[in-house]
């Protein structure tokens, strides 16, 4: 396709590691809150399936959480067990028949999990009575007003850091035998990797605390971990956010702390 300036690089198929793309749209992971379990259905297949149909070239399923109770609400795509693969291989199926190539975003909800579905009314966190459960996170602050404050996550010999990096691992051998070609890491938006990285939710004294190198040190512990199940030949992204959302005025708590750094 030409433009007035030539030939528009949108259309342009960019190589990324062993892959090309057709062009340069990817549509991005949106949650579809529309999940039993975790497991992929009809919705997901259309849903994902139509934008592979309108000609983008790379299709990101939505965030998919990598164990149960890191899913932002209970109609959340999953991947924490074998079962959740067939489900998934239908997803990769209707994009790759359409020629889009099939991406998967892996994610845990941190301290923002176990919350209401966006348009139910009312408070946010969905409580232990109407089928919530506990979050973690890497220290116990509430995400804001009305949630519990989450369960400090634990290196001891329970080694609970150590068994969420192992359930990316697992995530992304699943995302591999399901076909997934590229993977995305979501790191942002406040979620579980974006709170340890962050000082305003991440308080630690220990080797996942502090300094911005060890507050970082999940994040780079997940990538090795998925390398470890994914070709070299494949993409392996990670979506970062650029702000807390924080009032960052000097005055502000959490302003100090960030540039206390
Ligand atoms: C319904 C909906 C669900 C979303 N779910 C996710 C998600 O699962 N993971 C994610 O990283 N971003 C999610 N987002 C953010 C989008 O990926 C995207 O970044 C955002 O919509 C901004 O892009 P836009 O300006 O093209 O809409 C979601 C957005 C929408 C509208």
């Amino acid at each position: 396709m030409t433009g007035t300036n030539g030939p528009s690089a949108l259309f342009s198929p960019p190589a990324v590691r062993g892959l090309t793309l057709r062009n340069r749209i990817m549509v991005s992971p949106m949650c579809q809150y529309s999940a039993t379990d975790g497991m992929a259905n009809d919705w997901h297949v259309v849903h994902l399936g139509a934008f592979a149909v309108g000609g983008a070239a790379l299709v990101v399923a939505e965030a998919t959480a990598v164990e149960a109770r890191g899913r932002i609400s209970p109609l959340d795509l999953g991947i924490w067990s074998d079962a959740h693969i067939a489900p998934l291989m239908r997803l990769v199926g209707i994009v790759e028949r359409n020629g889009a190539v099939p991406g998967i975003q892996l994610a845990h909800a941190g301290r923002k999990a176990s919350t209401k579905l966006p348009w139910v009314a009312g408070p946010r966190a969905l409580g232990p009575g109407d089928g919530g459960w506990a979050a973690v996170a890497p220290s116990p602050i509430p995400f804001g007003p009305g949630f519990e404050p989450p369960r400090e996550l634990t290196i001891g010999e329970i080694g609970e850091i150590a068994e969420i990096v192992d359930a990316w691992r697992a995530a992304a051998r699943r995302a591999r035998l399901a076909g997934f070609r590229v993977i995305e890491i979501h790191a942002g938006h406040g979620y579980l990797l974006h709170e340890f990285f962050s000082p305003v939710a991440n308080e630690r004294s220990d080797r996942f605390g502090g300094s911005f190198d060890d507050r970082v040190r999940i994040g780079l512990e997940v990538v090795a971990a998925i390398r470890s199940e994914w070709s070299p030949e494949l993409p392996l992204f990670m979506r970062l956010s650029a702000t807390d959302w924080i009032d960052d005025r000097p005055s502000s708590r959490a302003h100090r702390r960030t540039t206390w750094e």
